[in-house]
């Protein structure tokens, strides 16, 4: 029988996880300090991992806010921000459960289309001729799902923007240290700390099923998420917390990290090759890093029945509409090759364009 292959999902190879490095941080943090740990504490998260994270952003712990996930911070940050009927800018394509996240909070989103090198600054300025919005939410480095990275000098203009019409950048970053060539663009947090919350995740860093995401922000802002956060769940998971920690404090994230690059490499540079070879009508942009290649399929092409009809060929595909907040998307298809192996990588595009042929 044929395997099943799929692109759907967005996680990590489980062959990455440093399971007993994680089981030795566990001993460790609870050895030295389990009453901390294993008790209720403060609701911005592990002291000594906040002052770690904030030595790596050159900001202060007061500036950092740790929690069960990045996605849970995006729904206290939407707590905060939005009423209904509130604005906000977001990449179009973009991530599928920021989008459910803004819908839930009864935002309305303005989906700013993203071309190769980011945002479509054009069309940006425009709408903020008609709106402002509360914030922009973007994911700068290897989006999700697109896997564009936006130019510097596209940072720079939607960063002058957030000044003259004063609204937040949402700046989340979770795929930002995977990048396995080329050289990082400087983070927008970096080029304007005051008008942009920067999100990160140890879910492609280390694990997902730990839950530890952070931003670090200006610190009025954590006057205002203090009670939403502490009288949601009091504190975060705060034993994960400390696993981290530890696992930081011993120098192992970089080698981590540097294991990850070398796994993945090779999977992206499969998935481009195989794109290239059984695709090449297609579109799709050459990321660096990160998770996800996405891809336009050529005119005549519908993702809704190409994922109906993947079963019959052993793949799975997600509906690229999902990721168009405002509509469109209907030849879009987004790829995650983390979890899959460069022959199944291979396989799989072969298997996508024999479903092509037969559009
Ligand atoms: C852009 C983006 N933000 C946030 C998340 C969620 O991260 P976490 O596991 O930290 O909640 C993901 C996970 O896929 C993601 O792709």
């Amino acid at each position: 029988m044929m395997t099943r292959i799929s692109f759907n999902r967005g996680v990590p190879s489980v062959d990455s996880f440093p399971a007993a490095q994680i089981a030795e941080c566990a001993a460790a943090i609870l050895h030295v300090d389990a009453n901390t740990v294993l008790q209720y504490g403060q609701p911005f998260g592990y002291l000594p991992l906040r002052e770690m994270i904030a030595g790596w952003h050159g900001a202060r712990a007061e500036e950092v806010m740790i929690s069960n996930g990045s996605l849970q911070i995006l729904e206290f940050l939407s707590t905060l921000f939005l009423q209904p009927d509130d604005t906000v800018f977001v990449e179009q394509p973009t991530y599928d459960r920021t989008i459910t996240i803004f819908r839930r909070h009864k935002a309305s989103i303005v989906g700013i289309p993203l071309q190769h090198d980011g945002p479509d600054i054009e069309f940006l300025a425009e709408q903020l001729r008609i709106v402002s919005p509360k914030f922009f939410y973007g994911i700068p480095d290897f989006q999700n799902p697109s896997g564009v990275t936006v130019s510097l000098a596209k940072r720079e203009e939607i960063i002058r923007l957030a000044g003259e019409h004063d609204f937040w950048i949402v700046e989340d970053a979770p795929y930002r240290p995977l990048r396995y060539k080329g050289t990082d663009v400087t983070s927008m947090r970096s080029l304007q700390p005051s008008r942009v919350i920067h999100m990160s995740s140890f879910t492609k860093l280390l694990s997902p099923g730990l839950r530890v995401g952070y931003i670090v922000a200006p610190k009025h802002i954590f006057e205002a998420l203090g009670p939403i956060v502490a009288n949601t769940y009091v504190c975060p998971g705060l034993f994960a917390e400390g696993i981290v920690y530890e696992f930081c404090r011993r120098g192992w994230l970089a080698p981590n990290i540097e294991k990850l690059k070398n796994l993945y490499r090779p999977k992206l540079e499969a998935t481009l090759v195989a794109l290239q070879e059984h695709l090449p009508s297609a579109d799709w942009v050459k990321p660096e890093g990160g998770y996800f290649v996405g891809v336009t399929l050529p005119e005549g092409t519908h993702v809704a029945d190409l994922c109906e009809r993947a079963p019959t060929v052993g793949l799975s595909l997600s509906d690229g509409r999902g990721f168009f907040p405002q509509g469109g998307g209907d030849r879009f298809l987004r790829l995650a090759f983390p979890a899959l192996s460069v022959s199944e990588i291979h396989e799989g595009v072969s298997r996508l364009a024999s479903l092509l042929s037969h559009d």
